[in-house]
């Protein structure tokens, strides 16, 4: 019998979901528009013109949704709140509805004894606030500051665990600078503006949220991470990797724990970055409790003077790929762990995402034998636990994601769930990976050497 890798105590396993991708419902009880409605309902968007209007239901199916948690053994469940759901302009009046959904959410989740994560910003922006320029316009750093405020109020008697935002990168790059998501928009001035004003953000939803919750509160933010290889051991693709990092990963890491951007960002960005004010910069750094991180793969880097960046990303021919085409690096989560504790030395660190997407297919006896998700999934809780040896205070694990769901530009042409979603009846269907993770969270940790295989799923 191969050694199960055991965890510390206390560690909590759990899994990730985000508002606009499982809640559907999108303009029932009071619900304002969000920049993803619009986007979805744009033509040429999304794949095969799939939209977030039913998503998977989960409106409707909270109570459903909770009791297949418990059954799956889930100690923690990460999920957003849709801001225009509970402020349907951004701001202004208060949709009581929308305070209630989550509210009966997180009760049923304390009567499961889920511990609830709650991320305040997974995207959704409100409509409203993107018609006076979304987040390149100051004001709506202080708009978030005073929602999360509200939804601080009404659920921060049992929520202890709080995220400002989801990948505040993606937010800036993907949807400012390469328009590929909500609100579309491709201009990199307006995405440099925005980084920035999602960080200040950050920075004072903390200081308000310190206030008003208990001293039990932990607060964080979910950073992506994708850490940057050299294509060669030459000199010019060392330096290639330094800029990768910089744009990639310290963005937003420096402001955070530093209080100011890499260096090699305002070089690449000079023509966007303004003489930022130092009280800005202070407010990004206010202490946080956790780091939140994002880890599904690595990128190797090539340098190319011909491109704005300095280098572009090269295929590893010899590697494994999921159905994004993201290539499988297990060892990138260790080194990126390590990493960060070194760097950065964050008082305590969860994996809030790590999962991978493959062409699952639903059986006659509804059964879906995603062998590679729970290697994938094995092997990184391997590179987690060598790092927690390596000295890492890494307190959980989420997995992305607990059901399948709508993925982005993507709809619904990904699945990423431990749960198989029916679309066309919303059923949800355990797959063989979330019956092996059931037993990993039992057993509070996964055999060491198996690999996944033969892990005598019936
Ligand atoms: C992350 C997002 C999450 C999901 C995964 C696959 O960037 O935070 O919502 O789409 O990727």
């Amino acid at each position: 019998m191969p050694e199960r890798l055991l965890f510390p105590e206390g560690f909590l396993w759990g899994a990730a979901t985000a508002s606009y991708q499982i809640e559907g419902a999108y303009d029932e009880a009071g619900k304002g528009e969000s920049i993803w409605d619009r986007f979805s309902h744009t033509p040429g968007k999304i794949w095969g013109g799939d939209t977030g209007d039913v998503a998977c239901d989960h409106y409707h199916r909270v109570a459903e949704d909770v009791a297949l948690m418990a059954k799956l053994g889930l100690q923690v469940y990460r999920f957003s709140i849709s801001w225009p759901r509970i402020l349907p302009q951004g701001k202004g009046k208060v949709n009581k509805a929308g305070i209630e959904f989550y509210d009966r959410l997180v009760d049923r989740l304390m009567d499961a004894e889920i511990i609830p994560f709650v991320t305040l910003y997974h995207w959704d922006l409100p409509q409203a606030l993107q018609d006076m320029g979304g987040w390149a316009n100051r004001d709506v750093a202080y708009y978030f500051r005073d929602y999360a405020a509200i939804v601080a109020d009404a659920l921060g008697d049992r929520v202890r665990h709080w995220i400002t935002h989801n990948e505040p990168w993606v937010t800036a790059v993907l949807g400012y600078m390469t328009g590929v998501h909500a609100p579309g928009i491709a201009d990199s001035r307006q995405a440099v503006l925005a980084a920035h004003h999602l960080l200040l953000s950050h920075g004072e939803t903390v200081r308000a949220l310190r206030d008003i919750l208990d001293d039990a509160t932990q607060l964080g933010i979910t950073l992506n991470f994708s850490p940057a290889y050299p294509a060669t051991e030459s000199p010019e693709d060392a330096v290639a990797a330094q800029k990768a990092d910089a744009f990639s990963n310290r963005w937003f890491l420096d402001p955070i724990f530093r209080g100011h951007y890499p260096e090699e960002l305002q070089e690449r960005f000079a023509d966007e970055m303004e003489e930022w004010s130092p009280d800005d910069l202070a407010a990004m750094a206010a202490p946080i409790d956790f780091l939140g991180v994002n880890y599904y793969s690595r990128q190797v880097v090539h340098a190319d003077p011909s491109q704005r960046a300095g280098y572009r990303s090269v295929r590893v021919q010899e590697s494994r790929y999921t159905d994004m085409d993201w290539e499988i690096f297990p060892q990138g989560l260790y080194d990126l762990l390590t990493r960060l504790q070194r760097d950065y030395d964050p008082a305590a660190l969860y994996i809030t995402e790590n999962g991978a997407a493959f062409k699952d297919v639903l059986e006659p006896g509804r059964r879906v034998r995603d062998q590679e998700r729970i290697d994938y999934l094995h092997d990184h809780f391997i590179k987690a636990h060598e790092a927690i040896q390596a000295g890492v205070k890494l307190r959980g694990y989420f997995v992305w994601s607990l059901m399948d769901n709508f993925e982005w530009a993507y709809g619904y042409s990904k699945r990423f769930g431990i749960v198989y979603v029916d679309y066309e009846t919303c059923e949800r269907i355990p797959k063989d990976s979330a019956r092996w993770y059931h037993d990993v969270i039992a057993e509070n940790g996964p055999l060491a050497k198996e690999n996944g295989k033969g892990t005598g799923v019936s």
